[in-house]
């Protein structure tokens, strides 16, 4: 078989409008077996062919053959090139990504209600003069109780269903998780000298009957001034200015006469009812009273005063235990105190 000049140039031909039809990697493929496929490519058959041409031919037969197998490989080179140029350029389009998207915002935590209405109250006090000390949530019962008047036979005992630390010591549980902050009026006596004006924030536990207005872990402030000459009018007006400021000049407050076995008199201050302004019998937030008891408050037993190894016949003080979920439900007209404790956002997110 003699091939001619012209018959390369339509091979040629033929191979590049073959390869210029495929538009893919499997097109690429199919092609580059039919024309250069070791076994049975048709430029390799015309290679292999060669030795078949008459001897004065064969050096230009073989340098056409050549020749066009270069280009071909080339062609493929190129398209191959070519084909994956516009693979790209299609996915800027199709798989568009838009890098001047503004980012999704990060979410931002926030304090909870609880603790910011602790800050805010404890800021109020901190105004007046009052100076924050802590003290353990893991008490001794010798503190929580017998120190503020409250004997182990004494019914008071039974206000509180405690929780107690399952260790014994000599037979008996001496430890619990604190009913109240009170412990630390004595706590703070013992190591202070008068004038003392401090408070003391933290959590209470109370193994209690859950209501709208009752959990079983409580945050409290334990206030206590003493000083000579100190009156239950300037507990008064500690507590009144307290009010004030969180919960504006507006709302009402009321004392009532109460009994707290640490304090003679003893008071308990209420805030007017938020949700039913007095006027629901079925209130479930005030138990129809129309008041919100946020405090126990009163002039601190004369006992305690001496047993601390202060005078008591010339020191006095007046103490208050401020409920803080109270305050935060009268603050935002919260109708349900257990939704602080749910661990729900959609409740959190909005303070
Ligand atoms: N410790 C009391 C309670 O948790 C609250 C209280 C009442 C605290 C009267 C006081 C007080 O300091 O004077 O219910």
């Amino acid at each position: 078989m003699t091939v001619s000049a012209s018959a390369f140039d339509a091979l040629r031909q033929d191979a590049l409008a073959g390869l210029a039809r495929a538009t893919d990697e499997a097109g690429l493929e199919q092609w580059r077996v039919e024309w250069l496929g070791r076994q049975d490519g048709r430029l390799t058959r015309l290679l292999r062919s060669v030795r078949e041409q008459p001897a004065a031919e064969r050096p230009a037969f073989g340098a056409a053959a050549n020749g066009l197998k270069q280009a071909l490989e080339a062609a493929l080179g190129e398209r191959e090139e070519a084909l994956r140029r516009e693979a790209l350029q299609a996915l800027t389009t199709t798989d568009a990504l838009d890098v001047t998207l503004p980012g999704r915002p990060q979410a931002l935590g926030r304090l909870h209600p609880v603790t910011q209405t602790l800050r805010d109250c404890v800021q109020a006090f901190a105004q007046m003069g009052f100076r924050v000390v802590e003290g353990p949530e893991v008490e001794w019962a010798a503190y929580n109780f017998d120190a503020v008047r409250i004997p182990e036979d004494h019914p008071a005992r039974d206000m509180w269903d405690t929780i107690w630390v399952d260790t014994l010591i000599g037979g008996e549980r001496k430890m619990l998780l604190r009913t109240h902050t009170s412990p630390n009026q004595v706590r703070v006596m013992e190591r202070m000298q008068p004038p003392v004006r401090v408070i003391v924030p933290g959590k209470c536990y109370r193994q209690e009957a859950t209501d709208a207005t009752h959990e079983w872990m409580l945050t409290q402030i334990e206030g206590l001034a003493v000083d000579e000459g100190i009156r239950m009018s300037d507990l008064k007006g500690v507590l009144y200015e307290f009010a004030r400021q969180m919960f504006g000049a507006d709302r009402k407050i009321i004392f009532h006469h109460s009994y707290f076995p640490f304090v003679e008199p003893g008071v308990e201050m209420a805030i007017d009812c938020f949700i039913c302004r007095g006027l629901g019998a079925a209130c479930s937030t005030c138990h129809g009273t129309g008041w919100i008891e946020i405090l126990g408050a009163g002039m601190v037993h004369p006992e305690i005063i001496d047993n601390v190894g202060y005078d008591s016949a010339r020191h006095t003080g007046f103490a208050f235990g401020l409920g803080i979920e109270r305050v935060a439900l009268l603050r935002w007209g919260i109708e349900d105190i257990r939704n602080f404790y749910q661990n729900d956002v959609r409740f959190l997110e909005q303070f």
